[in-house]
């Protein structure tokens, strides 16, 4: 197998679960190492010890800044450089609807899924911007493109992320660092049944479920995998991709390109059905 991510060092935040993860093992099976940033130290330990010695694991809150600057240094304390930045730590964010939101729980969703980003992105910089190199990647959300699927603060949120990336794109295009990121569509991780209210023990026994029930979710009739993400970590990661900056890039089984004609077809059925008409059209 071609080796995508020979040699290069990566930190990826929320790196213990779900879309993380599987960018860590994907990263690690490319030939590349990785500082995985993560509050859940048991399961960021157990990576450690299973994946030996292409990963480290650091407790890493990413509302904290010295905690992110940590997680950073010591991918280049052992490694003696960075490459990759995947800002991707998140929760499903204050569920209120707009009229209930509180300041606490606005600032809480903001700082986690925002501010987090920004400083991953500041602190990765002070690496990248000398070395001439690197790749900033961060998780947005098709939420973020299309209002109407998650509660506002998170939606609000993920809309920022995107700008974000852009704006940092520029910032940093001068010195050969890109910026990208990735809006994922409904993928089968434990964030679901998590922002469900269901415990995260639990929560991990639930991808299968999610993935099944998720098939017709999108116009692409099957369930989205973590491993879909992760594989565009890995083309955003790869020197192939060295002239690939600013992009906003959906993987959402087509969700982002416009409104489904499944669901659409039933309202045009009604009207149909209102006017005497037919409506035969079945994609
Ligand atoms: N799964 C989806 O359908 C979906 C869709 C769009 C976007 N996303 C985004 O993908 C990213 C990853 O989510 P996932 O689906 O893999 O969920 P997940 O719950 O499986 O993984 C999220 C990880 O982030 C970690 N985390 C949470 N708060 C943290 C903090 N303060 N500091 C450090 N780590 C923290 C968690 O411990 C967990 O390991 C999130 O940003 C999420 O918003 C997910």
């Amino acid at each position: 197998m071609a080796m995508r991510m020979k040699d290069k060092i990566a930190v990826v935040t929320g790196g213990a679960s779900g879309i993380g993860k599987r960018a860590v093992e994907r990263i690690v099976e490319e030939g590349g190492r990785v500082v995985i940033a993560d509050i859940q130290d048991d399961r960021g330990l157990r990576m450690q010890e299973d994946m030996g010695d292409a990963v480290r694991y650091i407790h890493c809150d990413v509302t904290a800044e010295d905690d992110i600057k940590a997680a950073i240094a010591k991918a280049v304390s052992t490694w003696g450089r960075l490459d990759l930045m995947f800002n991707n730590a998140g929760t499903g964010g204050d569920p209120a609807p707009v009229d209930e939101i509180t300041v606490e729980g606005w600032d809480a969703t903001q700082n986690l899924l925002v501010r987090a980003v920004v400083l991953g992105i500041k602190h990765a910089a002070h690496v990248m911007k000398p070395q001439g190199s690197g790749v900033i990647i961060n998780t947005a959300s098709v939420a973020g493109l299309l209002p109407g699927s998650t509660p506002i603060a998170y939606a609000a949120a993920k809309a920022s992320v995107t700008y974000i990336t852009k704006c940092a794109a520029l910032e940093l295009a001068p010195f050969s660092v890109r910026v990208n990121c990735i809006c994922p569509g409904l993928i089968a991780t434990p964030i679901i049944a998590k922002s469900m209210g269901l415990a995260s023990q639990v929560a991990d026994q639930t991808i299968d479920a999610v993935e099944k029930a998720g098939a017709l979710f999108q116009p692409i009739p099957r369930g989205g995998r973590a491993d879909d993400i992760a594989n565009a970590v890995i083309f955003f990661g790869e020197d192939a991709a060295s002239w690939v900056t600013g992009v906003v890039l959906p993987i959402d089984g087509g969700i982002a390109s416009g409104r489904d004609p499944r669901e659409i077809g039933q309202n045009w059925a009604k009207i149909a059905e209102a006017v005497g008409g037919e409506w035969s059209v079945q994609p």
